[in-house]
């Protein structure tokens, strides 16, 4: 019997590539996810890229009573991979209280009914948002937590701590922290890749769209950092890698094999890129020229930062493994493929 697995968010941009992996790995998923950032073809294109068709609930974690039913109707879940959320920092300083609710409550239902339904794990998508700048670079998972920058980054500090202390009190659950660098790219197949709602706020989708002519002009926002060539440096994880995490997290969680009944780990590549470098890899990478400019720095971005991932590459045994060269390729493919589809 293959165990099964719940993927909330599932059919959003990390969530179906993850999907996909634990589905090559042996698991069977099941999705939950409210299409409030995706749509339900992508349940088609992970049965094309897998050969597997997901079981998909359109249902909301808010909805208190229709996760009970479906923790019953598919009996024996033995962990939650835990996606769903809002996610777009400047919209959550708008909208604080929708981003708290929705970000809060989705997950405080899960743990109430985790121990119900005998779930004995969650893995949950943390964020590199909670070092904010870190005093040392690579920064590990002993850094100080930061106040956060907007009502999002809050919202991952704040769940982090309500895991904690629900563990703390005793509750017959474990779980696994991924706090995530910057996710890029899209799945080889260019079958499964970010869909941003509107003008894109993050760099890769306004670069590709960019390149695509859809946008007129990339701005750089920033060229006076104190960084080598003064604009921002970020770590770029590639999204399959990131995906495969989440696999290593599970089979620990499930093996019984962690060292806490918490633990935390960094997914990153532990290589700092600077927004200009990436540019010219896109450039020279595709062979696509890109236009774009300086501008003003961005109100409340990081400086610098790039993960110390050692621990998650000796503990969990695993490490990010494409190059950016194929994962920018992998972004302008699946942008191809968009207006090949006439989405964007
Ligand atoms: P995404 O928006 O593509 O995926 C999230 C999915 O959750 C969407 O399909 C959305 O419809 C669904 N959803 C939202 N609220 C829901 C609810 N109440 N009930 C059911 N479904 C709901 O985002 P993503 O980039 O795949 O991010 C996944 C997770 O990783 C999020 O928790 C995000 O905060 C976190 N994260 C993302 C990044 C990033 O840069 N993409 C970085 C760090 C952490
Ligand atoms: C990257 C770099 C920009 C757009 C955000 C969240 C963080 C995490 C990942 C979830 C920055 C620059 C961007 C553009 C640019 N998400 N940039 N022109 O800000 O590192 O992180 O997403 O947890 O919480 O804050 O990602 O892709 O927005 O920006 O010059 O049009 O690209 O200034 O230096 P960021 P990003």
């Amino acid at each position: 019997m293959k165990e099964r697995i719940l993927v909330t968010g599932g059919t959003g941009y990390i969530g179906s590539h993850t999907v996909v992996e634990l589905q090559n790995s042996g698991y069977e998923v099941i999705i939950v996810d409210n299409l409030s950032n995706s749509g339900a073809d992508v349940v088609d294109n992970i049965e094309k890229v897998s050969g597997i068709r997901p079981a998909f609930e359109h249902l909301d974690c808010l909805d208190l009573n229709g996760m009970d039913a479906l923790f019953a109707k598919y009996a024996g879940i033995k962990a939650i991979i835990h996606f769903a959320a809002s996610k777009a920092v400047g919209e959550s300083v708008q909208k604080p209280l929708l981003y708290y609710r929705n970000n809060l409550l989705s997950l405080i239902n899960l743990l109430e009914l985790m121990p119900k339904h005998n779930v004995g794990g969650i893995v949950f998508s943390s964020s590199c948002t909670v070092y904010g700048q870190p005093d040392e670079l690579p920064v590990t998972e002993q850094a100080p937590i930061k106040k956060a920058e907007s009502p999002y980054g809050n919202t991952k500090q704040i769940n982090e701590e309500i895991i904690c202390d629900t563990i703390a009190s005793g509750s017959p659950i474990s779980a696994i922290l991924l706090r995530y660098f910057n996710p890029i790219g899209a799945h080889p197949t260019a079958l499964l890749g970010e869909l941003p709602n509107g003008v894109p706020q993050n760099l890769i989708p306004y670069l590709t769209q960019t390149a695509m002519g859809i946008r007129e002009k990339l701005n750089v926002f920033g060229d006076d950092y104190n960084t080598p060539d003064g604009s921002c440096v970020r770590d770029f994880i590639n999204v399959v890698d990131l995906a495969k995490a989440h696999v290593v997290a599970i089979a620990r969680i499930l093996q019984q094999k962690q060292k806490a009944k918490v633990e935390t780990f960094n997914i990153g590549t532990g290589r700092g890129l600077s927004v200009l470098e990436l540019i010219s890899v896109f450039e020279q990478s595709t062979g696509v020229k890109l236009n774009y400019q300086i501008v003003g720095r961005r109100a409340g971005d990081i400086e610098k930062v790039w993960a110390n991932p050692d621990y998650a590459n000796t503990e969990l045994g695993w490490k990010s493994e494409t190059s950016i060269e194929d994962t920018l390729r992998s972004a302008w493919a699946w942008q191809l493929k968009l207006r090949e589809k006439g989405i964007q």
